[in-house]
């Protein structure tokens, strides 16, 4: 197996899920902190205002605000060539309609980026990984209105700016395709019907008002941006490296039906590739503007301006999570099973994680050679791929999990074959390289990390780290080159 020299390994995680010190330093609200946790059963709630008396896992996450030093100083220990998080958009405009920034909030990631450089770690920086401001939200409908463009670009060329020294690779906006579906509404494009904005009540995120309309509209402006900062970073630094990040759940027809075919065919170009398509290609795929006319979208927001600056700021790379794959099918009565952002059906030729989500390292190796293929020349990055488990600390005091050494070795193992057969590769992140707060659910107990973090659904725990044994196997993964995964 031959990983280039270069290979950027590492591990990821996002502002939101792991800072905490939600309100900081001058910090203002974001989306994730008005949202309560939930778990597997029971869906995440959203309230607009904070409720006294409620535990908000996002406030303090992992306190990664004040441990960042001794956190970036073990990652360094297993390694790490790279780093993934994100910049909270409203450490830096905490409004998100400021006129100037929060010199505190840019401090505070100024010195994060130059302890990674101390250990020769390359940041990667996603500008917005579900950190919309919560003032862009209320008041403006999150990325539904043009003006949230202007807010955007004037954040984005002020951190690029800040930091066009030290971070070389930038994502502009975390998943975007997400917002192709109800649950993105919210996460993605920031948008809340105005009834669900009124209520006292908290509402069931995933029973928030879904506006198709809103949804596409939003998505479209956040092409736009993501065109807008591409543009104005390659002016800032033209070594800039910057990427669109894409959520890849990789689909099956679940039978050799053809009818389960072409409904699998429809899922794989309006979820995982239409964005892509947008941002790599510079262009919308006819097939896509087709599908979303006959799905009732009025497309008349696409503009002809808004095509040529989508059409100039093509990004550099093209970056994805990947975590399973799922079935599809036109029968009613076929068995479904969960996912990331979106149900699918069960693969009877697959195990799944006790979150439902199905374990396939031939779907990543797939997954790369048809990204290679639609996407020749571009270098593709795995930004998020990992196990959420409940981990336990064993007699030993420890936490021995294999189960995630063994995912995570079969993964690998499909990235170096994806790489010998031609796929131009150039990172890996692993996600929740330390224990951070699940974004699906909002807990602590779905644990993905390297780190094991100290720190519980119920709010108790000190924030203490300790090693499982997959840090040591991942140090030497990452000190062989990929060569070494027993
Ligand atoms: C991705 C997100 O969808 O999946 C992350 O970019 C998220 O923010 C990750 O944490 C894993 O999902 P979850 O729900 O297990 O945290």
């Amino acid at each position: 197996m031959s990983f280039p020299k270069d290979f950027l390994w590492g591990g990821a995680v996002a502002a939101n899920q792991c800072e905490g010190a939600y309100n900081k330093d001058g910090k203002g609200l974001s989306e994730a902190d008005l949202l309560l946790g939930g778990n597997y059963e029971t869906p995440r709630m959203f309230c607009s205002h904070i409720m006294k008396d409620h535990f908000y896992p996002s406030h303090q996450a992992i306190d990664f605000y004040h441990h960042y030093k001794e956190d970036i100083k073990l990652f360094a220990e297993m390694g790490f060539k790279t780093f993934r998080t994100s910049i909270n958009w409203s450490r830096i405009f905490p409004h998100g309609d400021d006129e100037t920034p929060n010199e505190a909030g840019l401090a505070f990631y100024e010195d994060l980026f130059k302890e990674c450089k101390k250990y020769g770690i390359e940041p990667l920086v996603t500008l917005c990984h579900y950190e919309i401001p919560w003032g862009i939200m209320k008041n403006y409908g999150g990325f539904t209105s043009r003006k949230t463009i202007d807010l955007y670009i004037r954040y984005a060329k002020t951190v690029l700016t800040r930091y066009k020294d030290l971070v070389k690779y930038w994502l502009t906006f975390n998943e975007i395709n997400g917002a192709t579906t109800a649950i993105g509404q919210y996460n993605g494009i920031g948008y809340v019907a105005p009834e669900d904005l009124a209520s006292e009540e908290p509402i069931p995120l995933n029973q928030l008002k879904d506006d198709p309309q809103k949804r596409f509209e939003g998505l479209h402006n956040e092409f736009v941006a993501s065109a807008l900062a591409v543009i104005e970073g390659h002016k800032i630094n033209p070594d800039f490296m910057i990427g669109c990040m894409i959520c890849h759940v990789t689909w099956y027809p679940l039978t050799c039906n053809p009818k389960d075919l072409l409904e699998t065919e429809e899922k794989d170009l309006m979820f995982n590739d239409f964005c892509g398509d947008v941002q790599v290609k510079g262009e919308y795929n006819p097939l896509a503007v087709a599908y979303l006319k006959n799905h009732g979208i009025d497309t008349s927001y696409i503009t002809d301006e808004d095509l040529a600056i989508i059409k100039e700021g093509k990004v550099d790379m093209y970056t994805f999570s990947y975590y399973m794959s799922n079935c599809v099918s036109v029968d009613p009565n076929a068995q479904s099973i969960g996912g990331n952002m979106s149900m699918g059906l069960k693969n009877p030729y697959l195990k799944a994680s006790a979150w439902g989500w199905q374990i396939d390292p031939d779907g990543l190796k797939y997954t790369l050679k048809k990204l290679a293929s639609r996407y020749p020349g571009v270098p593709l990055m795995v930004v998020e791929n990992g196990l959420g488990a409940a981990d336990s600390i064993e007699e030993d005091g420890r936490i021995h999990d294999d189960y995630r050494i063994d995912y995570f070795r079969d993964h690998i193992k499909a990235m170096g074959e994806a790489i010998n057969e031609g796929v131009p590769l150039i990172g890996y992140t692993t996600w929740g390289c330390i224990d951070v707060v699940s974004c699906g659910t909002g807990e602590f107990h779905k644990r993905y990390g390297f780190i094991y973090v100290n720190r519980h659904d119920d709010g108790t725990g000190d924030f203490s780290r300790s090693k499982k044994d997959s840090f040591n196997w991942y140090r030497k993964v990452i000190a062989s080159n990929g060569e070494d995964l027993s």
